[in-house]
């Protein structure tokens, strides 16, 4: 028979687990708007894995926005981060270079091992891939899912969506939608 403090323990351990899963579901649902025109770039630049590109995409700010319906340019980094030969969207990560802290624009740090000691302690384990990193408060954000790692951003990068790969180009097509509030 299951005591009190089992059935107790049972119970956070499920929330615990509910929980987790709503916030990785969470992580996938986020919106996306088409850019005003999709970005093309082309797939030679990009043979060898954790190769970034930087890029410019042109969208148009929400209604919602305070500055409705206006043009807007906003600058992004594609990286491969799958082995070359791997042509699939999945296979590529964009996201928008602007700090989701205070706005400054994030750095491609291709190198993990020339991140300082304690900005590693603070990330809490040890880092083998590419990261950006934020030059203004540190804030650190993984390269896979733009998700943060340390510093004060209140969330992880702003994110494109790779729509398609043909044999000669990526195709960045989409952003997420709360981008396009910003005036
Ligand atoms: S603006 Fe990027 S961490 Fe503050």
């Amino acid at each position: 028979m299951v005591g009190r403090r089992g059935f107790l323990a049972t119970l956070v351990v499920s929330a615990l687990g509910l929980a987790r899963r709503a916030w990785t579901q969470g992580a996938h649902l986020l919106r996306y708007r088409p850019l005003a025109r999709p970005v093309a770039i082309p797939l030679e630049d990009m043979q060898t894995q954790w190769r970034a590109r930087p890029f410019v995409a042109d969208g148009v700010t929400l209604d919602t926005a305070a500055a409705p319906n206006q043009p807007i340019r906003i600058s992004g980094m594609v990286v491969r981060t799958g082995p070359p030969g791997e042509n699939t969207p999945e296979r590529f990560q964009a996201v928008c270079l602007r700090c989701p802290h205070e706005g400054c624009d994030v750095d491609y740090v291709s190198d993990p091992k020339t991140l300082p000691p304690e900005l590693v302690a603070e990330i809490g384990h040890p880092v083998t891939e590419p990261v950006y990193v934020c030059p203004c408060h540190n804030s650190t954000f993984t390269v896979e899912e733009g998700q943060r790692l340390a510093g004060p951003a209140p969330r992880g990068l702003y994110r494109f969506r790779v729509t398609s790969v043909s044999g000669a180009a990526i195709e960045i097509g989409e952003v997420e939608e709360d981008v396009l509030l910003f005036v």
